[in-house]
């Protein structure tokens, strides 16, 4: 054992309690916790029991008084407003206090939920902050989701006030939000008793007498509140994400537990220091921008960059080199659709030579798999290390990384590298034994999780149990399929279930197929991802008419696509569809979705043996064909 990250990670699977309970000195506690670790009731596992604190202290008011006051807490750079504006930690901690009282005024206190419906603009991350700073629960629903979306949202989280903005932009498009908000309310049966409105000049909204008040206006007149001390077991956020049906699953995150382990991430895996400059060009609305644009920079003292804007199209692909540039951000963190994005606009890298990236270190790329050839663009187009690192909303986390802050290891393409200390990662057979390197398998992560991770799903403790526990006993079932090598890397090469991955966006299959479902000319229908150049992955639906429909395929087709777009949201990127007869199917009624997808992508297949009728096959490569994938039929005998 001779290196920083080994001697670390061995001691946090070895003792971990010594380990966690380590790192959390560097959070600042109002009461210290009585026991880093308590499994009494597991496999509900909770970390740093009996402790107190409060996150907003430690994301703004610690900095404060610790000497950080002038310095940058918070960049917003928007491209598609022409705006830049910047936030000391003083200036933040103001904000903060008063968007706090205006939540107070209202009536909001610890343990009330409040959702965030937003845009990327500094007051999402403020409103976030100051629902911490009151001890209230925060849920940030993506603006790319429509109503229906958001109502399911509602009647989950039962939020006593709706945070949310006039409008979103969208490159050069204006996306009134008051609608979607008011047409979610309409639809949900909880009914929040106010919502602040965000008023933006590109679209005022009409604020309804009595229910709807003007963020600005109440900012203005509010008194600024406190820190509210919590236990480090109380939740500070639920964020839903996409589950095997249209109900999400909202993963819960707790005060303490989150707060360390973020913290501690900021050095070994970014390593980043106080007082740089950190970018995650994600959205609050996601996990990323949950702990990478608001809480884990500002728990470190970083200044954070929050960007309002693309990869490409605001105005050009060197978008992401002017914002390094012009910030001097250290350490940036994107999906790699954004990379193939800008390649795709700028293949020869030529943008980068305009900008003085010499502040520029590394590049860090999650979401979905980092594909050999983007890793290699970004390598030659960059000349920094680019390191590619796994998680999930569930995890919070990094799960497996390159731990840049610990000991740098050769890349290999295609790898996310090793575990991140904490995290114990065992591959598994459908018979739960551990396979060999190289063997593919269930990625599954050995109870208990370090901090920071879901202790479990909001009101939902069963669900919690059931989806990821139940399969694998002693494990964490992470949904993802890969194998680990001879020297522990790990490579993740799919779902195990019915998530898609678009664009960086995780998305549900089985939810548009609910969707698709409730067309009324539908019988049966079927969604799965095919491979994306650009997107890594876009959904393709499948219908079969029921007895009798007479229509043309072309009208439904545009029905059902403004289904999704109207059910789930743009977001779903849910564009194009064809009309089968048939669905090829096991002889117990299972549609063969995998095959399909096989067949669409080219990629060699075998006819499953629990087929019915392996002549439907045919019929969908050439409906596949038509649409323009299934280039090469690669059936094996
Ligand atoms: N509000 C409203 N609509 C939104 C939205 C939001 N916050 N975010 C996306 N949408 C819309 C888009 O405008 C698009 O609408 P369209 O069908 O009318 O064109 C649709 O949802 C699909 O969005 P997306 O899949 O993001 O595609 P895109 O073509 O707009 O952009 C990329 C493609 C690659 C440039 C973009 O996805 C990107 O920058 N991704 C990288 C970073 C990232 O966000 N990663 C996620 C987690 S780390
Ligand atoms: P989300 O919960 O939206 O963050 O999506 C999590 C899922 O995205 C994971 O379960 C993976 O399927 C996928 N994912 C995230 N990061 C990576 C990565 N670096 N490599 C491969 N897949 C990834």
């Amino acid at each position: 054992m001779s290196n920083p990250y080994d001697i670390a990670y061995a001691r946090s699977i070895e003792d971990p309690e010594g380990f966690w309970g380590e790192a959390a000195q560097a959070v600042r506690w109002t009461r210290k916790w009585s026991k880093v670790l308590d499994s009494s009731n597991a496999p509900f596992y909770r970390w740093f029991v009996g402790g107190e604190l409060n996150t907003c202290f430690n994301a703004i008011d610690r900095h404060v008084e610790e000497g950080r006051a002038g310095q940058l807490a918070l960049v917003y750079d928007s491209p598609v407003t022409g705006q830049v504006r910047k936030f000391t930690y003083r200036e933040l901690q103001d904000v903060v206090a008063r968007t706090a009282g205006v939540l107070a005024a209202h009536g909001v206190g610890k343990g009330d939920r409040v959702i965030l419906y937003m845009p990327m603009v500094p007051e999402a991350a403020i409103g976030m902050l100051a629902c911490a700073r009151l001890g209230a629960v925060h849920s940030v629903v993506f603006g790319g989701f429509a109503a229906n979306e958001l109502a399911v949202r509602i009647d989950d989280a039962k939020p006593k006030i709706i945070m949310s903005a006039s409008c979103g932009i969208e490159v050069n498009r204006v996306i009134p939000y008051k609608g979607l908000l008011d047409g979610a309310i309409d639809l949900a049966k909880h009914k929040p008793s106010a919502c602040i409105v965000l008023q933006r000049p590109q679209a005022k909204a009409e604020l309804r007498a009595g229910r709807d008040f003007d963020w600005a206006e109440e900012v203005a007149k509010a008194k600024p509140a406190a820190c509210v001390p919590v236990q480090a077991t109380d939740p500070l956020y639920i964020l839903y994400t996409s589950g095997t049906s249209g109900q999400p699953k909202g993963v819960v995150r707790d005060n303490g537990g989150h707060c360390v382990a973020l913290k501690w991430t900021m050095k070994a895996i970014y390593d980043m220091d106080p007082g740089e400059v950190y970018w995650a060009a994600s959205d609050v609305g996601w996990v990323v921008g949950h702990s990478y644009i608001v809480y884990a920079p500002l728990f470190h003292g970083c200044t954070s960059v929050l960007y309002e804007g693309k990869p490409v199209g605001t105005p050009d692909a060197g978008a992401y080199w002017r914002v390094i540039a012009e910030h001097g951000v250290k350490a940036l963190f994107t999906a790699p659709t954004a990379f193939r994005a800008i390649k795709r606009e700028d293949p020869n890298a030529d943008l980068v030579k305009k900008y003085d990236l010499s502040r520029f270190k590394i590049l860090f790329l999650a979401g979905e798999r980092t594909d050999p050839d983007t890793l290699a663009w970004a390598e030659k187009a960059l000349r920094k290390p680019v390191i590619d690192h796994w998680w999930q909303t569930e995890s919070g986390f990094p799960m497996a990384a390159n731990c840049m802050g610990l000991h740098r290891f050769p890349v290999k393409p295609g790898s996310p590298t090793k575990p991140v200390p904490g995290w114990k990662i065992d591959v598994l057979d459908n018979n739960r034994n551990i396979v060999k390197p190289g063997t593919i398998g269930s990625i599954c992560c050995k109870l208990p999780l370090p901090p920071g991770t879901l202790p479990t799903l909001w009101n939902a403790d069963e669900r919690y149990k059931e989806t990821y526990l139940a399969e694998f006993p002693g494990y964490y079932k992470t949904a993802d399929a890969g194998y680990k090598d001879e020297d522990g890397y790990i490579s993740i090469m799919a779902r195990t279930d019915d998530i898609i991955n678009v664009a960086g966006h995780r998305l549900s299959t089985g939810a548009m197929e609910e969707v698709l479902a409730s067309h009324a000319d539908v019988a049966e229908c079927a969604v799965i991802g095919v491979a994306d150049a650009l997107k890594g992955q876009v959904p393709l639906g499948f219908l079969v008419f029921k007895a009798g429909v007479k229509r043309g395929p072309e009208d439904v087709v545009r029905e059902v696509v403004q289904l999704v777009r109207d059910k789930i949201g743009p977001v779903a990127a849910f564009k194009s569809a064809t009309v089968v007869n048939r669905l090829p199917k096991t002889r117990s009624g299972k549609i063969l979705r995998g095959t399909m997808q096989k067949i669409a992508d080219g990629e060699s297949y075998k006819i499953p043996a629990t087929i019915d009728d392996p002549a439907i096959l045919d019929e969908i490569a050439s409906a596949l064909a038509k649409l323009g994938y299934a280039k090469e039929n690669k059936r094996q005998a």
